[in-house]
């Protein structure tokens, strides 16, 4: 078949750039995005997308006019697209077997259903969202179950974007997989597919494998860098008890080409809608699997995240003489990382639940991210003032706390911000992106990850000497 139309069901943080890059690298192409999500389609269709990503408005605006629409009707998507993306949310479970860790793919089976009720001809079904091995399978037989002729190939073509860079991932991606069945028809469907992304992505990096091989390469890319993040806030800790620098041993290890100088950022752990997910649903399929062990050492990489959260907050507390009852704190940053407005499961949530827990008053600020932060805490907004401006956020404030590693954080004016501080003011630098001794020196008691703090007469949580 010659593809003319491709579809897309989901216009997220995924479905809304992938789509519109390729509509931006396909003008032969027509595109059309369906999401049930009436507010986002209408941001989408407007040139003003429900999220922020740097260089998305730019390359929507070129395609919008071309090529590309939203909407919010899948059964005219479905009927429309010869090949269709499925883009959807796939969360964790939150109910019934496997509850807090398998993936929910509720949303990811009512897309093929409708695909299979409205279809009227062949298609290619790309699994785009990060699902379990063999899901693929099971759509499938969804999708093809009953007599006559198959009339449906599925294959999966995992994402690999970051969000603050979703658009120069896509446009020069490390690698595009392929995975599809070893059949003719499955082999003739991968074909259309790399036909696609060959257009702007050179064919050595577009890779063609079974669908379970995608599926697993893709869960485990993210258990990978995740596990990096973990393995260097562990030894960020052991940093602070003897008083190396993380800084330092990083870069040391880094140098070395064989480990590589990325994803070696202590800090306060990661955060995002999918590190976490991935891992438990991994872990999950382990444990189905009957392999307990494997399981259980992909585990600890989230429990480790989750420690450095708790390790934050515990040592505020100590060095803010044990108490935060009524102290206002400043959080710099919400968003689960820089440029980006998205909150999703961001280690700022559970830090601020945790200060509040102590009776913290927060002001929390972030550029993009405000009006999520409002939406994740809505249920304890009663402490809790939001700020565009972060030195309106930090008047008054015994402490900041830097939870989100945005550049604009590093060029402000720190000696104003202390001025407008309580005494003694301390800096908590979730991020390690501040300079440590320049605080120091304007008069601030500045707390990094992971090396030694600097506390103006003297810490009382210095690391305990081994020697
Ligand atoms: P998202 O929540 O931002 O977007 C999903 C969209 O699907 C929502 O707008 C929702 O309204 C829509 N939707 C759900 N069910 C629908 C239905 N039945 N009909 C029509 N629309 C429906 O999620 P996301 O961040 O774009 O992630 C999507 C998938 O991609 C997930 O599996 C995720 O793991 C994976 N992924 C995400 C990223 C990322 O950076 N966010 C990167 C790579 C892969
Ligand atoms: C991650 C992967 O990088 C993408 O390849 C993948 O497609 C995506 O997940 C997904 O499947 O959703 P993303 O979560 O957008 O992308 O952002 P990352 O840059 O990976 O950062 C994730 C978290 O790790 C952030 O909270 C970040 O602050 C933290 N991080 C990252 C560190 O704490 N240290 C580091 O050295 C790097």
């Amino acid at each position: 078949m010659s593809i003319r139309t491709v579809a897309c069901i989901g216009a997220g943080y995924v479905g809304g750039p992938t789509m519109a890059v390729m509509a931006e690298r396909c003008p032969d192409l027509e595109f059309v995005v369906a999401d049930r999500d009436e507010s986002r389609v209408r941001a989408w269709q407007a040139g003003t997308p429900p999220i922020y990503e740097p260089g998305l408005e730019e390359i929507l605006r070129v395609a919008l006019r071309r090529n590309l629409q939203f909407t919010t009707d899948v059964v005219s998507a479905v009927r429309q697209g010869q090949i269709i993306f499925v883009s959807v949310n796939t969360p964790t479970k939150t109910f019934g077997e496997g509850a807090g860790m398998a993936a929910d793919l509720q949303h990811w089976e009512a897309c093929a259903r409708a695909i299979r009720a409205f279809a009227d001809g062949p298609r290619i079904v790309v699994e785009k969202s990060t699902v379990p091995v063999r899901t693929a399978e099971a759509m499938d037989r969804i999708l093809n179950d009953g007599p006559g002729p198959r009339k449906f190939e599925v294959l999966s073509n995992p994402e690999f974007l970051a969000e603050g860079t979703a658009i120069q991932d896509l446009l020069e991606p490390d690698r595009v997989l392929i995975g599809g069945p070893d059949t003719a028809q499955g082999r003739e469907a991968v074909e259309q597919l790399v036909s696609i992304y060959a257009r702007w992505v050179p064919r050595d990096r577009i890779l063609t494998m079974s669908v379970w091989s995608a599926e697993l390469a893709k869960l485990t890319a993210n258990a990978f860098l995740a596990q990096r993040i973990s393995s260097i806030n562990s030894i960020a800790e052991l940093c602070e008890a003897t008083g190396a620098r993380i800084g330092e041993v990083a870069r040391a290890i880094g140098l070395d080409r064989r480990i590589g100088p990325r994803f070696l950022e202590a800090g306060i752990g990661f955060g995002g809608s999918c590190f976490r997910k991935d891992l438990l649903n991994l872990a999950y399929l382990c444990r189905v699997a009957g392999l307990d062990e494997v399981a259980e050492y992909w585990t600890a990489v989230v429990r480790m995240n989750e420690r450095q959260q708790t390790r934050f907050v515990a040592g505020m507390l100590r060095r803010m003489f044990n108490t935060l009852a009524d102290k206002r704190i400043a959080l710099f940053g919400f968003a689960f990382k820089p440029d980006t407005g998205d909150t999703r499961d961001s280690p700022a949530i559970a830090i601020a639940r945790a200060l509040l827990a102590e009776r913290a008053r927060l002001a929390i600020t972030d550029p993009r991210a405000l009006e999520n932060a409002r939406r994740e805490l809505a249920d304890v907004t009663d402490r809790i003032e939001f700020w565009a401006d972060p030195y309106a956020a930090a008047r008054g404030a015994h402490a900041i706390a830097v939870l989100t590693a945005w550049r604009e954080y590093r060029d402000l004016d720190w000696s104003e911000l202390y001025r407008h501080m309580e005494r003694p003011a301390f800096v908590f630098d979730g991020r390690n992106v501040l300079d440590v001794d320049a605080l120091h020196e304007i008069g601030f008691n500045v707390v990094p990850i992971g090396a030694p703090a600097r506390i103006h007469g003297g810490d009382p949580a210095a690391h305990l000497a081994l020697t």
